[in-house]
């Protein structure tokens, strides 16, 4: 199994260009399911995650070609489609889910194996199988699987009030609804710009899609979806954690294909610590102010607010900061597990249910450490960018899920970084 290997010390001077998003591109290929027309992705991420739909799509019997060294996907469901994901494929991705709203509104029947829960969280779907009800789905589970059946072989618009602004839902009513008789409105729906990029993506097949971006969505549903070819949105986290690397480590940065809009909440925390944001012609450029950055307070939240996302890379910033800071994590009940990791490298950080106050060491030390899920992954990387000394983070499958090249990216602006074989 690989390990990164990272030895700290040294500020980064650069440019970093920003991938698609790894969360739209996982949205939008099931959409494929939609239409017995081609619809093609361009700047999609070369990334573990993106293989495992692409896995999952072909065992539905869409055809799923990879151009462009992975940067384009090309993909049809013209043919009879298998309407049953198995848990098999399922359980290695949570997106996974999202192939069920497009089955149901296409076939008029679908079963999905539910998907567990992982590191970070339970993770349930009573959000998407209640609104998918609401449509006129029956849904039972059964052996582990979702077996949804619309009533009447059609999926019908209606009024969905959600209870949270779950992202999934959102995702999986909205392409339901495109194929639903008559008209659904989505209300408390979610704001993420991945679920603008979605509804961007289904009107270019022809669905009526209004409000995206706002939390009341409504969709008019259409007899057929036809052909598209759409740019997948910059990936915000991916983003958001490369502007953390300069304000870790010291040095300026330019992130290629940033847009503040994208994660407004994340630059305001980011200029409250001390470290300077600026919008150039191509992206966004970060420097720290001072010596140190300062400590911050930090609440996740559905967007607007601040990414769940990017809690681990933030902490990982706080732990050098001058001051004490609290996290707080409202989104997922398990996502601190990073804590104990950064613990082992010299940070002080204390946990108690789902706050985290991390009082800021002037250096962190190098240390072997492991990751349990992608984002915790990512800011020990960015916790040993800093660190003095050699940093090894194993388990890196983990973040093969959701970043490419992160050790390129990470070298060209200077970081001693290698990716080795870990006995
Ligand atoms: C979440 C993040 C999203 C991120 C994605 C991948 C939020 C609001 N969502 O989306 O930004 O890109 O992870 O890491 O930050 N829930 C239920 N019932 C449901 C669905 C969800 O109770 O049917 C709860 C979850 O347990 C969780 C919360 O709602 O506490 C967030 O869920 P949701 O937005 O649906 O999660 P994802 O779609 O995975």
């Amino acid at each position: 199994m690989d390990a990164i290997l990272v030895r700290g010390g040294r500020p980064l001077n650069g440019q970093i260009p920003i991938a698609g998003a790894k969360n739209a591109c996982l949205t939008l290929m099931p959409a494929t399911l939609l239409s017995e027309e081609p619809l093609t992705l361009t700047n999609a991420p070369r990334l573990s995650d993106i293989r495992t739909m692409t896995q999952l799509l072909q065992s539905l019997g869409a055809e799923v070609t990879s151009l462009q060294e992975g940067r384009v996907i090309s993909m049809s469901s013209h043919g009879a489609i298998n309407t049953r994901a198995d848990y098999d494929i399922v359980r290695k991705m949570r997106a996974s889910n999202l192939v069920l709203g497009p089955l149901l509104a296409r076939e008029g029947h679908a079963e999905v194996s539910l998907p567990g829960g992982c590191a970070i969280g339970a993770r349930p779907m009573d959000i998407h199988t209640d609104g998918l009800g609401l449509m006129g789905a029956q849904i039972d589970l059964r052996d582990g699987y979702l077996y949804a059946k619309a009533v009447g072989g059609r999926l019908k618009g209606a009024v969905i009030d959600f209870p949270f602004a779950s992202v999934g839902a959102t995702e999986n009513i909205m392409m339901a609804a495109t194929l639903a008789k008559g008209t659904t409105v989505i209300n408390n729906a979610a704001r993420e710009p991945e679920i603008v990029d979605l509804a961007d993506c289904l009107r270019r097949m022809g669905a009526q899609i209004d409000g995206d971006g706002t939390a009341s969505i409504t969709i008019q549903g259409v007899d057929r979806l036809g052909a598209a070819t759409h740019p997948v949105v910059a990936d915000r986290i991916e983003l958001g954690t490369y502007m953390l690397a300069p304000a870790i480590c010291g040095g300026e940065v330019e992130l290629l294909g940033g847009r503040i809009n994208l994660i407004s909440a994340f630059c305001e925390k980011l200029d409250a610590a001390g470290i300077d944001v600026t919008e150039t012609d191509k992206g966004l450029k970060v420097k720290r102010r001072t010596a140190r950055a300062s400590a911050v307070d930090v609440t996740t939240a559905p967007f607007p607010g601040f990414p769940t996302d990017l809690q681990a890379q933030m902490m990982a910033l706080l732990c050098t900061a001058s001051g004490t800071s609290v996290l707080e994590e409202t989104i997922f009940e398990n996502r601190f597990m990073h804590a104990p990791e950064l613990i082992r490298m010299g940070a002080k950080i204390e946990v108690h249910g789902g706050k985290a106050s991390v009082t800021g060491v002037e250096r962190l030390k190098g240390a072997p450490v492991m990751a349990t899920d992608l984002r915790a992954s990512v800011s020990l990387i960015l916790a040993g960018l800093a660190a003095e000394g050699e940093t090894k983070v194993s388990r890196v499958y983990h973040l093969d899920r959701g970043y490419e090249h992160v050790v390129e990216k990470l070298s060209t602006v200077g970081a001693d970084i290698e990716r080795v074989t870990d006995q």
